[in-house]
């Protein structure tokens, strides 16, 4: 009877139980169907591991090189789908050694000296988070680089600037477009800050306590381009902060592709008509045929709320763990791993779209040409004839009313009509009236002018490279 797990049980750590584990059991708590994601690092971080084991003298020369050998070989068969991953082995790390010991013998059972799979695990997940911060980066400057395309394209194009998606003052199309290339900048930045905090190894923490063989976490941190190693292996047996923060990022990745969506979903309508999609982003109704439905900007607006669910997920999974290591922590994967996989396929989506994007500069031109867009230019014109702004204010909101009931644009009343407002009206407001004067006095730095924004774009491109 005490004998009979280590004839029954393939588990590796089989020793202290007296019966099999259930089948339902080993259902419930296998992750080998998404950790396998991860088998790369796995192996990176075990080869690293085995290298520092026999530099300590933990292992022969002879046996790191058959784990090495038997290392590679595995790996080179997940990576073909010739590797059969079983799920009675749980997770991607006891599939790989129970592989090694099967194929290598005594020396594959030596390579979990002095290591967890809680420090495993950590390794594992880091190491593909760095992969993957620096991928999404690459996405990041490439819908950049579209942004600054398109604004060189439209440039001196203007448009309505909306707040509370009430059209508010004129501004230039590709000056609208550059705040994207902004808000994507700083979802750049996010991620390299998230990368550069968990740049840490935290191989060698073991369990939770550190381990009394001899490691040498450092060689190891080196080995696998770490900038260091973690202070406290208790902290580190139990530390998801950098996934969080990662799928925080993710999540306003997503936000501010949503809000783009949402805006092309707008223009795009016969209400606004200020751009068109290419048909080949576009899809028809099965039922009225003279739909062409925006379902790329609409589904990346829907995809939002996966995202932000998966970072939900995470901060509720950590919220009330003690320390160190639960089981619970399995559960971080599927999460971050659905964050990356809708971030990046709608990252890369969008810049394609946008490369096919068309803007109406005729109907957007128009548009700025009703609503009394230049009403703040009049006040700001009356305050450099020394009005008080909040008397020119007044003064302005009169005309406009005026205008409204009339039926015309401010720029399209007479000289006289505008003076009975206001005695400090002369002709040369009609310049600020404009649209053109409206846009080119926004000269503050930040602002709409057409140099400030030739300026941006040139920094924009220098950043991205423009071609
Ligand atoms: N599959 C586990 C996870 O993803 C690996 C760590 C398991 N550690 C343990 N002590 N059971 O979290």
């Amino acid at each position: 009877m005490n004998q009979q797990n280590s004839e029954h049980s393939t588990k590796l750590w089989g020793g202290r139980f007296r019966e099999r584990t259930a089948a339902s059991v080993e259902a419930f708590t296998a992750s080998i169907d998404y950790d396998c994601r991860l088998f790369r690092y796995d192996i990176a971080g075990s080869k690293a591991h085995a290298t520092m084991l026999a530099d300590q003298g933990v292992l022969s020369g002879e046996d790191l090189a058959a784990i090495l050998a038997g290392l590679s070989e595995i790996e080179a068969e997940i990576a073909a789908g010739t590797f059969t991953l079983r799920p009675e082995l749980e997770d991607i790390h006891m599939n790989i050694e129970k592989a090694l010991v099967e194929r290598i013998g005594p020396a594959g059972a030596r390579l979990h000296s002095g290591r967890s799979r809680n420090d495993q695990i950590a390794v594992d997940f880091k190491l593909y988070l760095r992969d993957e911060c620096d991928r999404l980066v690459q996405l990041l400057d490439a819908i950049r680089r579209a942004f600054t395309r398109l604004a060189r394209r439209y440039l001196g194009a203007v448009m309505p600037g909306y707040t509370h998606l009430q059209r508010a003052q004129p501004v230039l199309v590709s000056h609208h477009l550059l705040a994207y290339f902004e808000m994507f900048g700083r979802d750049r930045g996010r991620l390299l800050d998230c990368r550069n905090r968990l740049n840490l190894s935290p191989l060698g923490c073991a369990a939770l306590a550190g381990t009394g063989l001899p490691v040498d976490r450092q060689q190891v941190a080196e080995a696998l381009g770490f900038a260091g190693i973690t202070a406290n292996s208790i902290d580190s047996a139990g530390d998801r902060d950098f996934a969080i923060e990662f799928t925080s990022a993710c999540a306003l990745i997503q936000l501010h592709l949503s809000r783009l969506s949402e805006e092309l979903v707008l223009w795009s309508t016969q209400e606004f008509d200020f751009v068109d999609i290419p048909d080949r982003f576009c899809t028809g109704s099965s039922i009225m045929p003279q739909k062409k439905n925006p379902d790329i900007p609409e589904l990346i607006r829907g995809k939002s709320g996966r995202v932000v669910g998966s970072l939900m997920t995470l901060l509720t999974l950590v919220k009330g763990l003690p320390l160190t290591y639960n089981r619970d922590l399995q559960e971080d994967k599927e999460p971050v791993f659905d964050a990356v996989d809708t971030v990046s396929a709608s990252l890369a989506i969008m810049a394609e779209l946008l490369s096919g994007l068309e803007f109406k500069t005729e109907r957007l031109a128009e548009a700025t040409r009703s609503g009394c867009m230049t009403a703040t230019d009049l006040a700001d014109y009356l305050v450099l004839k020394n009005v008080p702004f909040r008397e020119a204010h007044g003064i302005v909101g009169r005309a406009v009313a005026h205008s409204l009931n009339a039926g015309k644009d401010l720029s399209e009343l007479s000289l006289s009509e505008l003076q009975s407002f206001s005695a400090v009206i002369e002709a040369d407001v009609f310049t600020v009236l404009a649209v053109e004067g409206s846009v080119n006095s926004r000269l503050s730095a930040g602002g709409t002018a057409l140099p400030r924004v030739r300026e941006a774009l040139a920094a924009a491109e220098e950043q991205v490279g423009s071609k």
